[in-house]
C-alpha cells in the first residue's frame, strides 16, 4: 500500500502533535482530513499549510464526547477525501487531573467517551470500509487478503508504569491500548493495528514548564522529546507490514 495514495484521517489535528502527525502524513503524499473539535483556526492554518506545499487537505468538525459526530466521521472523512481511509490515527483525546479519591462522573465519563470509546468506535468504522476477511473461526484462505489499512492509536508510556493522579485518562489510556490488541488480532491480515506510547514531548496544556523539564530530566534519557521523535515512530510503522498489536514508546525510556 503506497502512502502517497493513502487518504489519512488524523483525529485532535488542529494542533500540537496531532498537527504534526497531519503534516507528515501529507509531507508523504498522504490526502490527510484534519479532524477538530473546537480549533477551528488552527485546523484551517494546517490545511493551508499543506496547500502551500503542494498536498490535499480537509477540515472536518466533529465533538468526539458525542456520539453521533463519533459514529459519522468515517463517512465524512471518506467523502471529503472522495475515497477509502486507508491510515487513521487516533490522537485526539483530554488529560485531566484526579485520583481515586476525587475523580469526578463527569470526569470520567468524557475521558472514557472521547479517548476510549470514540477511537474504539472509529477503528470499527474504519474496518468496516474494507472487506470482512477470514473470520477467526473460518479456515484461512489459501491467500491471504493484501494489507488494505492501517492504525495507529496514540497512547501513552504510563499504560506500562502506572503512576498516582490521572485515574480517569490512564483507565482509558489502558482500555485503548487492550482495544489496540484485540483490533490487530481481528483485522489481520486486512489491517495492522500498531500504538504509539508517547513520554514528556510537549508540555500539557497550562502546566508550567519547569515541572515538564523536571518530568522529563528524571527518564533515562534526561531530555524531552519532540513532535520529530513522534512522527518518525510514526512513519516507521507505517512502513512495516508484518509488525501488528505493538506499542512503541517514545518516551526516552520513561516507562522503564
Ligand atoms: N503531549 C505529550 O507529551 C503526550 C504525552 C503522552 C501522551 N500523549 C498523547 O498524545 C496525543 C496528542 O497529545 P497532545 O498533547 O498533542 O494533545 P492535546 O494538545 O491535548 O490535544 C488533544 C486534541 O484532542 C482534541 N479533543 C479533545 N477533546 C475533544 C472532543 N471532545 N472532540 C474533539 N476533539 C477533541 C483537541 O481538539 P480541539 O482543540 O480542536 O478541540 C486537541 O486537538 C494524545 O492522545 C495524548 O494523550 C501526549
Amino acid at each position: 500500500m503506497e502512502m502517497a495514495q493513502s487518504n489519512a484521517l488524523v483525529t485532535g489535528a488542529g494542533h500540537r502533535l496531532g498537527a504534526a502527525i497531519a503534516l507528515a502524513l501529507a509531507e508523504a503524499g498522504a490526502p490527510v482530513a484534519i479532524h477538530y473539535g473546537r480549533s477551528d483556526q488552527e485546523a484551517e492554518a494546517v490545511r493551508q499549510q499543506i496547500l502551500q506545499k503542494g498536498g490535499q487537505a480537509v477540515t472536518l468538525q466533529a465533538d468526539l464526547a458525542d456520539p453521533n459526530d463519533v459514529d459519522g466521521l468515517m463517512e465524512r472523512a471518506a467523502d471529503a477525501l472522495e475515497g477509502t481511509v486507508r491510515t487513521l490515527v487516533n490522537s485526539a483525546a483530554i488529560f485531566q487531573p484526579g485520583g481515586v479519591r476525587d475523580t469526578t462522573r463527569k470526569s470520567w465519563s468524557r475521558h472514557l467517551a472521547i479517548n476510549l470509546t470514540a477511537p474504539t468506535r472509529l477503528m470499527g468504522a474504519f474496518a468496516r470500509q474494507f472487506d470482512p476477511g477470514p473470520s477467526p473461526t473460518t479456515e484461512r484462505a489459501p491467500h491471504p487478503p493484501r494489507l488494505e489499512g492501517r492504525i495507529i492509536n496514540i497512547i501513552d508510556q504510563r499504560i506500562r508504569r502506572p503512576q498516582p493522579g490521572h485515574l480517569a485518562y490512564s483507565t482509558a489510556k489502558a482500555g485503548l491500548w487492550h482495544a489496540t490488541q484485540v483490533a490487530a488480532a481481528e483485522l489481520a491480515p486486512t489491517i495492522t493495528v500498531n500504538a504509539i506510547g508517547p513520554g514528556p514531548i510537549l508540555p500539557a496544556p497550562g502546566d508550567p514548564r519547569e515541572k515538564f523539564e523536571a518530568i522529563a530530566a528524571a527518564t533515562p534519557m534526561q531530555h524531552p522529546g519532540s513532535p520529530n521523535d513522534i512522527t518518525a515512530a510514526l512513519m516507521f510503522l507505517l512502513s512495516q507490514t508484518y509488525i501488528t498489536g505493538e506499542m512503541l514508546c517514545v518516551d526516552g525510556g520513561e516507562h522503564l
